[in-house]
């Protein structure tokens, strides 16, 4: 998609209070979850970004009637009306999140035909964990080419052990087993902040979930679900671009409505790197940049590690610090595919294997024609563009507007010159 462009100036310190948006992986499970319920309930501080636009479509397609005011963040949905257990091939394949579904579905029908989701430039991201927990459930599962099919007579409560606290597996699992008569639990269950969200909405809702010991989800299953209005986290992932965009042109910046607790280790490492950061229960999180930042280490995690989606931003701190350091990418296979732009831009890092990058700072990039190639490539190669000489054009803009709900505008406020630019 050549068709636009980011277009991205070198910046003075980026200053100011913005507000965070609402988390696009938070919505998107918690938008799937009201399948388990029949009627009409109200989601708010929905992010306006084409990921979630595309599970409105999905929700339709299964015969949801949708009010949506994203101007206002709020999505009205009501459920009585949800008839179908099929999901086309074309939805499927939009979103990788559409996946999650697949436990509502299964839930609400006992049935549920999708496609694969597919892999995508990250890595292969397969399901064999949902699919192997759903047969465990008491599913059938039939698949043909790229289609699966799951059915099931009764759905029973069981121990489901995860091979890796894997997020979405967790969240599929779950709003299978809330309608489950019995007792359920989840060990070696994911627990980040947006699992959190979803089990907060679930309980709003009727679900009796707790949390048993470290990563063990326990669900005792409930005979019905009521409709609910409910108010999705705000963006943590957004949250770490606006951080590092005050830190690496050594500005200052204040983000009332941003959740510290989600995302402690991160903001332990711009503190290590020389940054001033305060956690205040008025002005949220505030980061004041050091002149002569310190570069760290870091590797990826399941959370309360570092996020897997905050890597690639992460890098571009390391890049233009003072120092040698090294990235570790656990989570993903395929994650580093920033770093041959960000070499075109000037920056000393090399990757070595599937996992681990090495890096020495530099004092500047410069700017050059980039492409993303997922969802945080884009904001990676965006805050590369603040620090870089001259102009910086980032392609793959779709990859943007699917993860960030006008980030341009919010860095524009602070003082960045970011555009969008179309090529005719
Ligand atoms: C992951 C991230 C999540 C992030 C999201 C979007 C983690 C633990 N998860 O969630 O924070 O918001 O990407 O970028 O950091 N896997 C399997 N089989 C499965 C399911 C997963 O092998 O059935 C593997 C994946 O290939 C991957 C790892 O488990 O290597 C984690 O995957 P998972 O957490 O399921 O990915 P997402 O839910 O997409």
């Amino acid at each position: 998609m050549r068709n636009e462009y980011i277009l991205v100036k070198k910046s003075k310190p980026l200053t100011g209070q913005v507000l965070v948006s609402g988390a696009k992986n938070a919505a998107l499970p918690i938008m799937a979850s009201l399948i388990l319920t029949s009627g009409i309930s109200v989601l708010k501080n929905v992010p306006h970004l084409t990921d979630i636009e595309s599970m409105v479509i999905l929700l339709q397609e299964l015969g949801a009637l949708i009010h949506a005011d994203y101007a206002a963040g709020i999505l009205t949905v009501d459920t009585t009306m949800v008839n179908r257990w099929q999901v086309s091939e074309h939805l499927m394949k939009k979103t990788r999140a559409s996946i999650v579904v697949l436990g509502p579905l299964l839930a609400r029908f006992h049935r549920a035909d999708l496609a694969f989701p597919g892999g995508d430039a990250i890595g292969a991201r397969p399901i064999d964990y949902h699919l192997k927990n759903f047969k465990k459930m008491g599913a059938v599962i039939t698949q043909e080419s790229n289609l699966i099919s799951l059915q099931a007579e009764h759905l029973v409560a069981q121990r489901f052990v995860l091979d890796y606290p894997s997020v979405g597996a967790t969240q599929n699992i779950l709003m299978a087993a809330v309608l489950v008569p019995g007792v359920s639990y989840i060990v070696n269950a994911a627990v980040e902040p947006e699992v959190i969200d979803l089990i907060n909405i679930l309980q709003k809702m009727g679900a009796e979930i707790s949390i048993e010991k470290s990563a063990t989800l326990k669900i005792v299953g409930v005979k019905t679900l009521q409709s609910v209005e409910y108010t999705i986290m705000t963006d943590r992932l957004e949250a770490g671009a606006l951080l590092i965009a005050a830190a690496i042109t050594g500005g200052e910046i204040s983000l009332p409505n941003a959740c510290a607790d989600d995302m402690e280790l991160f903001l332990m490492k711009l503190q290590e790197m020389g940054h001033d950061v305060r956690v205040d229960e008025q002005l949220g999180i505030t980061l004041k940049a050091c002149k002569n930042p310190q570069t760290f280490s870091f590797k990826t995690a399941p959370y309360p590690g570092i996020a897997t989606d905050l890597q690639p931003l992460m890098m571009i701190a390391q890049a233009v610090a003072h120092g040698n350091s090294e990235a570790i990418e656990t989570v993903f296979e395929n994650r580093f595919l920033h770093v041959p732009y960000l070499q075109m831009m000037g920056a000393h890092m090399q990757v070595l294997g599937s996992h681990k990058a090495v890096i020495t700072g530099v004092k500047l990039l410069h700017g050059a024609e980039v492409e993303a190639t997922d969802i945080r490539a884009s904001c990676a190669l965006v805050l590369a563009g603040l620090v870089a000489e001259g102009e910086t054009k980032v392609y793959g803009v779709p990859h943007w507007r699917r993860g960030y709900e006008s980030l341009d505008e919010k860095l524009r406020a602070l003082g960045a010159e970011i555009d969008f630019v179309q090529v005719r």
